[in-house]
């Protein structure tokens, strides 16, 4: 009984972590410091969770200023073609690296521990948790290096990552078809739709970025909105696609109405019933 209650404890506990705002942080990062720009080791603005605002708002996560924020100068999230690189999903910047020296970090987001028998708890026994918390996250690139230019056609997704976010530490496979930027580097997002956390929101926050070691010299095709395509596969969009704009006062690309195959509300997310793979899209050659 002891174990048991102990492991319910354990349950709740990491479910309300995995339900909690997220971001992926680094130093390429927009919005590492505070709303108003002011070094703010405990800065997390980013990590609100956008819903029902307009397009200038929720973009790149505006409604705090966060794109007003860049990176110090020359630092970019390095994406070296057909590798890979990681970031930090985490509740606040204090649980990172960047904060500290990562002195309030732990496995998970927010810096607490949890037995590494949890993973396997949550599937087993949290039947509904593995959809709410894990739905996919993805990285996303535009070839411009003024964000002020970056718009939905020209942002692709270009990493996926199935079952995220999870742990702290999360790393994204990068194609290997990835052109080079243009000399002052290019613009990258992080999305993510949770699935069944409640409010129906999304996250959208902004990187500089660089790709290096490019050998592909082909422009990125211009990335489609992608569909719901659970119940016929053959109906995903299988180019370049945006990334997912949901739940928003303006600027949606996707509507879902009814319940998906395992009966659940749909909502649309980084994962095969919105046609992203897991893994870096390998479509951009082609
Ligand atoms: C981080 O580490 C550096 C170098 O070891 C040290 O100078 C600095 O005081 C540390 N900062 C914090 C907040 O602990
Ligand atoms: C997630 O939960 C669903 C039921 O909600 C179950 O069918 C599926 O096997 C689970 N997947 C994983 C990876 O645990
Ligand atoms: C981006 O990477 C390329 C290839 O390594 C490099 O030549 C270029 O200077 C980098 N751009 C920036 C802005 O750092």
């Amino acid at each position: 009984m002891r174990s048991l209650s102990a492991h319910i404890g354990v349950l709740f506990a990491a479910a309300s972590v995995a339900h909690g705002h997220l971001a992926a942080w680094h130093p390429s990062m927009y919005c590492a410091y505070g709303p108003t720009g002011q070094q703010d080791l405990n800065a997390q603005s980013i990590v609100n969770p956008l819903y029902q605002l307009n397009f200038d708002q929720w973009w790149f996560h505006h409604v705090d200023n966060c794109d007003q924020f860049p990176p110090p100068d020359g630092t970019f999230l390095e994406l070296p073609a057909g590798g890979s690189f990681t970031v930090e999903i985490a509740s606040n910047r204090a649980k990172t690296s960047l904060s500290y020296n990562g002195s309030d970090t732990s496995e998970w987001p927010d810096g607490n521990n949890y037995p590494e028998d949890y993973v396997h708890l949550r599937i087993n026994q949290v039947h509904t948790q593995n959809q709410s918390q894990a739905a996919g996250t993805a990285f996303a690139i535009s070839y411009q290096s003024d964000i002020t230019k970056v718009t939905p056609d020209n942002l692709a997704v270009f990493s996926v990552r199935y079952h995220t976010p999870w742990k702290r530490l999360t790393t994204y496979d990068i194609p290997a078809a990835m052109p080079a930027c243009p000399p002052d580097g290019c613009i990258c997002a992080w999305g993510w739709i949770p699935n069944g956390c409640g409010q129906p929101n999304m996250y959208h926050q902004g990187f500089k970025c660089n790709v290096t070691g490019a050998t592909s010299t082909t422009p990125i095709a211009p990335p489609q909105p992608p569909v719901w395509c659970e119940d016929d596969p053959s109906k995903c969009v299988q180019g370049s696609k945006q990334m997912l704009y949901w739940n928003q006062a303006q600027g949606d690309n996707i509507e879902v109405s009814g319940s998906d195959l395992s009966g659940e509300p749909k909502s649309p997310a980084y994962n095969a019933k919105c046609g992203f793979s897991d893994g870096a899209f390998e479509g951009f050659s082609s």
